[in-house]
């Protein structure tokens, strides 16, 4: 894992993430999603705030992800869940940028979910 001074470690190629795809990586401590929505970034922690499965297998439509064990879903932009009381709390997200190429992202998360 390559981390730079400001935290955040390579999540692959950006050319290698198709529009609409995501990669799964490790970032520190979490596992986390990133998504290509309409060629910019996105990075949200790869589980579920219902009873923590992974997200990666659920579908990606319109800049959202379904859980694929129960359905919830998610906005991949914002991590707020749109699932009601089936999973009323968010996703963290976490910072992402392209440089040369390569999509970084954040190892610590900038959003905590609450929502
Ligand atoms: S674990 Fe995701 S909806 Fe139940």
């Amino acid at each position: 894992m390559s981390l730079d001074t400001a935290g955040y470690i390579v999540a692959g190629a950006a050319a290698e993430i198709a529009d609409g795809a995501y990669a799964v990586v490790e970032a520190g401590e979490h596992s986390v999603l990133v998504a290509n929505l309409d060629g910019e970034f996105f990075a949200v922690e790869n589980r579920c705030s219902h009873v923590s499965s992974p997200l990666d297998g659920g579908r990606v439509r319109r800049g959202r992800i379904a859980c694929p064990l129960h359905g919830a879903v998610y906005d991949l932009r914002t991590g707020a869940s749109l699932a009601g009381t089936l999973a009323p709390r968010g996703l963290r997200t976490f910072a992402t940028r392209v440089k040369d190429g390569m999509v970084w992202v954040a190892i610590q998360p900038s959003f905590l979910g609450a929502v």
